[in-house]
C-alpha cells in the first residue's frame, strides 16, 4: 500500500471492487487516509498505534469468563504499544479499571490515554499507568501482556529484550495477583520473554480460547460493518 500509487487512489479503486477492507498497516496515518477515500467499511486490522479488532476479541474473552465486565480489574504488563492502546480504549468503554505498567519511556500514547480517562470517567473506571509490574497485578482478574517487539522495531530488539526482562509474566509475578486470576497473550508469543512456558500453559492461561475467539469477534465484526446486523 502507497508504493504504485497514493493511498487515496488505492482507497477508491478497492472500493469498486469490494464490499469491505481490513487494513493492517505500519501508520495508523494510512489506515485513517484509507478510510478518508474509501466508499465501503475499513476495518483497522492493527496499526502501529491501535489494534481494535483484537480489543474487541478479548473483551469478548473476558466476558466469557468473567462477566460482567463492569468493575472488572485488568493489568497489562509490558510495552505501551498498540495492543495496549486499544485495551485502554476498549476497558474504558466497558467500564473495566485498566492499569497499563510499562517501563519509563515505553508508556501509552499520551492523546489516547487522555482519551480513554476521559471515556473511563463517564464510565466509572480508572486508567492508571504504573512501573512496578508487581503492584499493578495486585486485585487485577486478568493480567495481559504482548510482544516486547512490534513489528517496524525489530532494529531496537537487543536494546528492549533489556529493558523489558523485569516485565516477564511468570510465576513469580502470579503469586502477586488473584488466585483465580486469568493470563491473556493476543499472540504470537515469544516464550521464555515476555511470558513464560509455564504460565502460558498453565491453568490460568486462556490464550488459546482467546486465539480462538478472535475467530468469532472477527465474523461479528463482518457481520455489522458487511451486513449491518
Ligand atoms: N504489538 C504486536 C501485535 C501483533 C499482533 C505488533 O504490533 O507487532
Amino acid at each position: 500500500m502507497g508504493r504504485g500509487e497514493t493511498i487515496a487512489d488505492t482507497a477508491r479503486v478497492l472500493s469498486r471492487y469490494v464490499d469491505g477492507i481490513m487494513y493492517r498497516a505500519f501508520k495508523h496515518e494510512n489506515v485513517r487516509e484509507l478510510a478518508r477515500n474509501a466508499s465501503v467499511p475499513v476495518i483497522n486490522g492493527l496499526d502501529d498505534r491501535e489494534h481494535p479488532c483484537q480489543t474487541v476479541s478479548d473483551l469478548f474473552t473476558i466476558q466469557e469468563r468473567k462477566a460482567p465486565l463492569d468493575g472488572l480489574k485488568l493489568a497489562y504488563v509490558g510495552d505501551g504499544n498498540n495492543v495496549c492502546n486499544s485495551l485502554l480504549l476498549g476497558s474504558a468503554t466497558v467500564g473495566m479499571d485498566m492499569t497499563a505498567a510499562c517501563p519509563a519511556g515505553y508508556e501509552p500514547d499520551p492523546e489516547l490515554l487522555r482519551e480513554a480517562r476521559q471515556i473511563a470517567k463517564d464510565r466509572g473506571a480508572t486508567i492508571e499507568v504504573a512501573h512496578d509490574p508487581h503492584s499493578a497485578v495486585r486485585g487485577a482478574d486478568v493480567i495481559y501482556t504482548d510482544v516486547w517487539v512490534s513489528m517496524g522495531q525489530e532494529r531496537e530488539k537487543e536494546e528492549r529484550e533489556k529493558i523489558f526482562r523485569p516485565y516477564q509474566v511468570n510465576t513469580k509475578l502470579l503469586d502477586h495477583a488473584k488466585p483465580d486470576a486469568v493470563v491473556m497473550h493476543c499472540l504470537p508469543a515469544h516464550r521464555g520473554l515476555e511470558i513464560t512456558d509455564e504460565v502460558m500453559d498453565g491453568p490460568r492461561s486462556i490464550v488459546f480460547d482467546q486465539a480462538e475467539n478472535r475467530l468469532h469477534a472477527q465474523k461479528a465484526i463482518l457481520a455489522r460493518f458487511l451486513a449491518g446486523v
